[in-house]
């Protein structure tokens, strides 16, 4: 009996437009926490915490790992705080946003010895404000996990301003400088200045304001116009149903789309050429400014996606349904 030829199809090599694509993705499961991102915590258990660097570096020393993609104008990384832990007070001159993923957060912030403190819950997020001193603590039972953004406009060391490695007291940098009876919490109504600055800062899911796309999809702005201000970046979440999706579209700036929830196919779009993967919970794309890129909800249920823009000025794009 005659056997059949085997046929061996050799792969076909992936286009330079599709290796740039996967080079621009950084999955979940490809990286690992690192306890070691903050050396300020050495020898402090109450202050360990664990960093996923995606893009930039975002206040950890560690710069420029294999692995982690360039930043431009802003980082992401993920945080991993667990319950009972804190990170003591301090100040920079840079912007930065915590957006909880899970768990229940807990930020303070400090002036003369007296501290604000606002709990976040899940899709909630405060734009720490430049030179105001600030701490979070995991008083939940939960582990927190949260994406941290800064911009790199000046990316100098933060100045502690309690910390227990300059003689605080644990109590007092646990409350993040605050004497007992020094602690108010956020209240718009009240009259402390920092209560009135921070009431400025935070966005709860709950309470924003979904923009309906005519392509298909939600945004509610958090940091932007329509969020809170800032000169640096524009931070968006997006709800995508299945099925949605939008053509391709270019910004003068870089963004960056993390997934939350559900999946999301993403693709670049060249010379007519198109390329595309699948980004699952926690996967981020980076896509460079001039390159149009598109996503699409090939999902049954909908995505709920993080994205972070290079400029904080109005939307520019018109989004196309797909
Ligand atoms: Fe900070």
């Amino acid at each position: 009996m005659r056997r059949n030829a085997v046929n061996v199809i050799a792969p076909k090599p992936a286009t330079p437009l599709a290796t740039a694509l996967r080079r621009n993705i950084v999955r979940h499961t490809d990286k690992v926490f690192d306890w070691d991102a903050f050396p300020s915590n050495r020898g402090y258990p109450d202050l360990a915490r664990a960093q996923m660097r995606y893009v930039g570096a975002g206040g950890s020393p560690k710069v420029g790992e294999a692995g982690t993609l360039a930043p431009e104008h802003f980082t992401v990384s993920l945080i991993h705080k667990p319950v009972g832990n804190y990170a003591a007070c301090h100040a920079h001159e840079i912007e930065e946003s915590f957006l909880v993923i899970e768990g229940v957060l807990t930020v303070g912030w400090e002036q003369e010895g007296e501290v604000v403190e606002v709990r976040l819950g899940p899709k909630d997020m405060i734009l720490n404000a430049r030179d105001i001193g600030h701490g979070f603590r995991n008083d939940g039972v939960v582990p927190v996990l949260m994406s941290i953004s800064v911009d790199v406009g000046k990316p100098l060391p933060p100045r502690y301003l309690y910390h227990p490695k300059t003689g605080t007291d644990p109590a007092l940098a646990r409350a993040f400088g605050a004497a007992p009876g020094k602690t108010l919490p956020l209240d718009p109504e009240g009259t402390h200045p920092l209560q009135q600055i921070m009431a400025q800062k935070v966005i709860r899911h709950t309470e924003a304001t979904p923009i309906r796309e005519e392509a298909g999809f939600t945004r509610r702005v958090y940091v932007g116009p329509g969020g809170v201000a800032s000169e640096t970046c524009r931070k968006e979440m997006w709800e995508v149903p299945a099925g949605a999706g939008v053509q391709p579209f270019a910004r003068d700036v870089e963004d960056a789309f993390m997934v939350l929830e559900g999946s999301l196919t993403v693709g670049w779009e060249e010379d007519g050429q198109q390329v595309q993967a699948v980004l699952g919970p926690r996967d981020l794309l980076l896509t460079p400014a001039g390159r149009r890129h598109w996503f699409r909800n090939d999902g049954a249920g909908p995505c709920t996606v993080w994205a972070v823009i290079g400029d904080s000025g109005a939307e520019t794009v018109r989004y196309a349904r797909a």
